[in-house]
């Protein structure tokens, strides 16, 4: 069982996300824990206050260190009531991250233990970064909410855990698996507003749709993210494919 605990002032933002669908399950079936802490737990002033003016100046305010370590102490340190359990990974949510990919998934998913610090506005006081193990951005743009931030980190993550997809929604087929984008899928019906669904998938002929679907993959990926295709080990006949497309 994977455990992810997560620290921040809006811990009820969780509340939908992990209480619904594949997160709700991956939990029903004990393949993860998940709690949500409460910064304000670990303040000691009337307004439960756990942000302040940046030294130095500026705008906004920046989350204070104090709450963050001691909230960390009472988690994992020696007075945690549960000490039993293996240290976590403590990860941080920020623009200043590593660019969040399929590499990070995969490292993240063999851990047992995650413990995500998510911060809000504007930044955290530097300090705290001392406990983190992973900084991790989504993108280059800027989310109010870390909390939110964390969500896509720990979907990402439990759907990798054993048990949470089923068999037939496996993940081996899916965008990035072989480093490439996906293939385009359809359902019923065949014909719909004039759109059909090309004749090779209603073939039967399992080789020519495999065949479709690769050169789809292949296609889709040189078009939207020609990154991708440097990092992937080309067959000489993807190569001939990929010549032979128009440039656009
Ligand atoms: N918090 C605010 N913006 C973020 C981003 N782009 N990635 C991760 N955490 C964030």
């Amino acid at each position: 069982m994977m455990i992810i605990e997560t620290l921040s002032t809006f811990p009820h933002m969780y509340d939908s996300v992990m209480g619904t669908s594949m997160m709700r399950i991956a939990q029903s079936k004990g393949i993860l824990d998940f709690r949500a802490y409460d910064l304000r737990d670990w303040t000691h002033d009337r307004h439960r206050t756990t942000d302040d003016d940046p030294y130095g100046g500026g705008n906004g305010l920046v989350m204070k260190c104090e709450p963050i370590f001691e909230a960390f102490d009472a988690i994992v340190g020696e007075q945690a009531n549960d000490s039993a359990l293996p240290a976590p990974t403590v990860i941080f949510l920020s623009p200043c991250g590593r660019p969040f990919d399929e590499a990070c998934v995969q490292e993240l998913a063999i851990k047992e233990r995650l413990l995500f610090v998510c911060g809000h506005y504007e930044g955290i006081d530097e300090r705290a970064y001392s406990l983190a193990d992973y900084v991790i951005s989504l993108g280059d743009y800027v989310l109010t909410s870390g909390e939110l931030a964390s969500m896509v980190v720990i979907d990402a993550v439990v759907r990798k855990l054993d048990g949470v997809l089923g068999a037939e929604d496996g993940a081996a087929c899916e965008s990035f698996a072989d480093g490439l984008l996906e293939y385009p899928q359809y359902t019923r019906p065949a014909t719909y507003r004039g759109m059909d669904v090309p004749e090779v998938l209603l073939s039967g002929n399992h080789a020519k749709i495999e065949q479709w679907r690769h050169e789809q993959s292949l296609m889709r990926t040189a078009r939207f993210r020609p990154d991708l295709l440097e990092k992937v080990e080309l067959s000489a006949s993807d190569l001939d494919f990929l010549q032979s497309l128009p440039d656009s």
